[in-house]
């Protein structure tokens, strides 16, 4: 009986802390009977208490292998809806490096099917590296966006003619030229004049040519993809369709001057909640895009387009969490939380989008996951007012303090946030490890105060007297 009624408590738990459970991308997570945070892989079990304090915090924890589940769930999607309603176009899904280009988030991906999307010419330069260790297979495909510096475009030459297959987008007037001249295939990228539903401010968008400029340009007989990004963390599923609607009157009348256009590649923006509201899912939209693309297709008798998809977000930031020891506490008068709870990190410095756009977090603890709670709010050790998170003004519920350690744990961490990171106050950024097979993997130690120094100049020369 009691047993029955121990089981029942810890439903009730994972219930309320919305672990375990799919609509909110905690389907690997757990807890122990002890009331401790756990994640699942198979029959692994890794216990996130035991790991923060074997390797102490902040701490990032990658997942790898959630990163391959989402991916392949992807695929299986897209390619469940072709068979299903006779699509005649190929789906090709493109990992944008930007959203983490960490070794252990880029290769698992690699290994699962992803092809690549760079911005940079230093991104490029881990995919040269990737390609001349014979890292992946010849056949990826990457795509390469962003404003074409000199150095950028000589690389992109350099990789096409070492035999990779490797897509120059135009994203201004000013490439337009250079492009031109390129020998394999090339990609263009439209500004598309509608606004999708998210926080992206339309008027400061600056990417792509406009749709009148796109039908505009030179006729090219290498012109393989028509590319856009509406932004990112796009809302509803409505918004995603709407930009396909509307990108495809574009398409096809680019294809009219272009014949060797097949691929409409929509760019990323599918969003996660982190404010946990039910969300739409990539099951429901990608049966929508595809059946969306075959009716329009159709109507307008062409070829149905290959479809490229470049969901960062949606695939990577479930796969990985960032957990905090809290180092002290203060109380708090007439707010609607009772008391600060300090923690071990930054917001400012580890988690950007805090501060950035007010990112709202899933927050939980990793042990006392059923003890009483207490309404807190969170502030990073920084010297800066705004280095804190509140939840928006409302408050986090977390156990009370009882002496023992108490860690917390923000979830859906791997999207953004370890580039976008800094050093304020010379704080160290969270140590990294990745568990995989039942074993953890060491990434990144916690940084010494002389490798940050190192950054700033202080390179212990005599002349710095260190
Ligand atoms: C061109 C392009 N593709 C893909 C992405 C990834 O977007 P998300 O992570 O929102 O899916 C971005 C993000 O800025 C982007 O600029």
């Amino acid at each position: 009986m009691a047993k029955k009624k121990n089981k029942k408590q810890t439903k009730n738990w994972k219930k309320f802390w919305k672990i375990g459970a799919e609509e909110f991308n905690t389907q690997f997570l757990g807890m122990s009977k002890d009331g401790e945070l756990v994640a699942t892989e198979g029959h692994h079990i890794y216990n996130l208490h035991d790991l923060a304090r074997k390797y102490g915090t902040p701490l990032q924890v990658i997942f790898p292998f959630v990163l391959e589940d989402r991916l392949k769930d992807l695929f299986g999607y897209f390619q469940a809806y072709i068979k299903i309603y006779g699509y005649r176009g190929k789906f090709f899904y493109h990992y944008p490096m930007k959203v983490n280009q960490n070794k252990e988030f880029v290769l698992p991906l690699i290994s699962e099917g992803a092809n690549l999307e760079v911005t940079s010419a230093n991104e490029l330069w881990i995919v040269k590296k990737l390609w001349e260790g014979e890292r992946f297979n010849e056949k990826i495909r990457v795509l390469c966006n962003g404003p074409k510096t000199d150095q950028y475009l000589s690389l992109i030459e350099e990789l096409r003619s070492k035999g990779m297959n490797i897509v120059p987008i135009i994203e201004g007037p000013e490439e337009i030229e250079r492009v031109l001249k390129y020998k394999g295939d090339v990609g263009v990228r439209v500004d598309l004049s509608i606004k999708a539903d998210t926080h992206w401010d339309k008027k400061f968008d600056r990417f792509g040519l406009s749709e009148k400029d796109i039908l505009n340009l030179p006729k090219m007989k290498n012109l393989k993809i028509m590319h856009y990004h509406l932004g990112s963390q796009i809302k509803t599923q409505k918004s995603i369709l709407e930009g396909i609607k509307h990108a495809f009157n574009i398409y096809q009348g680019l294809q009219k001057i272009n014949p060797s256009l097949d691929t409409m590649d929509i760019g990323g923006g599918f969003g996660i909640s982190h404010e946990k509201k039910k969300f739409y899912t990539a099951k429901s939209v990608s049966s929508k895009i595809i059946r969306l693309l075959k009716n329009l297709s159709d109507k307008a008798g062409i070829k149905h387009p290959n479809l490229a998809v470049e969901w960062g977000w949606y695939v990577v930031d479930p796969a990985q969490v960032t957990i905090y020891k809290v180092i002290s506490k203060k109380y708090i008068d007439k707010a609607n939380a009772r008391a600060w709870y300090v923690i071990d990190g930054s917001f400012m410095n580890d988690l950007k989008d805090t501060w950035a756009i007010h990112q709202k977090w899933h927050t939980i603890p990793v042990n006392n996951m059923t003890s009483p709670l207490k309404r807190v709010w969170l502030a990073g050790s920084s010297c800066d007012s705004d280095d804190k998170y509140t939840a928006g003004g409302d408050y986090i519920l977390l156990p009370k303090l009882n002496g023992e350690d108490q860690y917390i744990a923000l979830l859906d961490t791997g999207a953004y946030q370890d580039s976008l990171s800094s050093h304020h106050c010379l704080l160290s950024l969270p140590a990294k490890i990745a568990v995989k097979d039942g074993a953890t993997k060491l990434v990144r130690k916690h940084e010494s105060a002389e490798s940050i120094g190192k950054f700033f100049g202080w390179n212990g020369d005599k002349e710095n007297r260190l």
